[in-house]
């Protein structure tokens, strides 16, 4: 099978009420290993390569290894660009044939994220490949927050409407009190009301939910209930993965072989994915 977008893994996840997990890569075993996680458990996915991970591996060797792992498979694969910071780049990954992009232009002003947002769509429609937006502002664990910032930083419902309105993008992400990185002090609370409100007045539009390594599986599930259908982690793939390496390095001191630590690290970041996929309610709907 060949790539597949976002917008059309999306159909049925809004149908039947559950979300997809889109998971950060960086290199070969990470692909693979999400990959096999997918065809285990029967689901699709979305891969993601963010600005690290295109800094770390390069567009050409992730697009090149993800479409070779997609053609493979035999579950629906989608290749999205994680918080896409410019016009130039969202060309670029759609050129290298990315089926699905993120333009992030959450740190522009409203007109100028609009205005820019329809720039790429104008382009990706014409190609198929699908838009994810960004309204409100996710930040890091490591920001200490006032409320009143929080209320200036949560994506405000009226907003996420108009916006809608002038870019028919086909994905929001939301800023509802997720953040990315590890939480320091355990699952953060959620302005789970909000989500509701935006939902409630973009029905036909599927929600992101970023930075979502290390939230609850309570806290999920009922995201997913209020209209979260696309679910972003990358933090709990990291962890599990260095974590191994680390536990095998540890343990044989003289193993010069990498793949004898990669390996066991690409089971265990598998491991995690499949328990997101059972979580998400993905699973099973390949
Ligand atoms: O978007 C957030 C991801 O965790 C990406 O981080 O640019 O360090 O790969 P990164
Ligand atoms: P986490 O690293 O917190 O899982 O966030 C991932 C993310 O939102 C990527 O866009
Ligand atoms: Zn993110």
């Amino acid at each position: 099978m060949g790539l597949i977008s976002v917008a059309q893994l999306m159909k049925k996840a809004e149908a039947e009420k559950y979300a997809v997990g889109a998971f950060n890569a960086n290199n070969m075993e990470i692909i693979q290993a999400i990959i096999e996680a997918a065809e285990e458990v029967k689901s699709p996915v979305i891969l993601q390569a963010s600005q690290g991970a295109l800094k770390y591996a390069g567009v050409d060797f992730i697009s090149g290894m993800v479409k070779i792992a997609a053609e493979k498979a035999t579950v629906p694969v989608a290749l999205h660009l994680d918080h896409g910071n410019s016009f130039e780049q969202n060309m670029l990954c759609i050129r290298h044939g990315f089926s699905s992009v993120m333009f992030d232009g959450s740190a522009f002003s409203l007109e100028e994220n609009i205005r820019l947002t329809n720039k790429v769509i104008e382009v990706a429609r014409a190609v198929g490949v699908s838009v994810e937006a960004e309204l409100g502002k996710i930040g890091g664990t490591e920001d200490d927050i006032s409320v009143d910032e929080k209320d200036a930083r949560y994506t405000l419902p009226k907003e996420a409407l108009y916006f809608v309105e002038k870019t028919q993008i086909d994905l929001l992400a939301v800023a509802i009190g997720t953040a990315h990185g590890p939480y320091k002090g355990g699952s953060p609370k959620l302005d789970l009301n909000r989500l509701t409100e935006i939902k409630t007045l973009l029905p036909n539009t599927p929600i992101v939910l970023h930075g979502a390594s290390g939230v609850s599986d309570e806290s999920v599930r009922e995201c997913i209930a209020r209209g979260i259908r696309k679910i972003n982690i990358d933090t709990d793939l990291r962890q599990a993965f260095v974590w191994k390496m680390r536990e095998i390095m540890d343990a044989n001191p003289k193993e010069i072989d990498p793949r004898k630590i990669l390996g066991p690290a690409k089971e265990a970041l598998k491991a995690v994915v499949k328990t997101k996929m059972q979580l998400f309610g993905c699973a099973g709907k390949a």
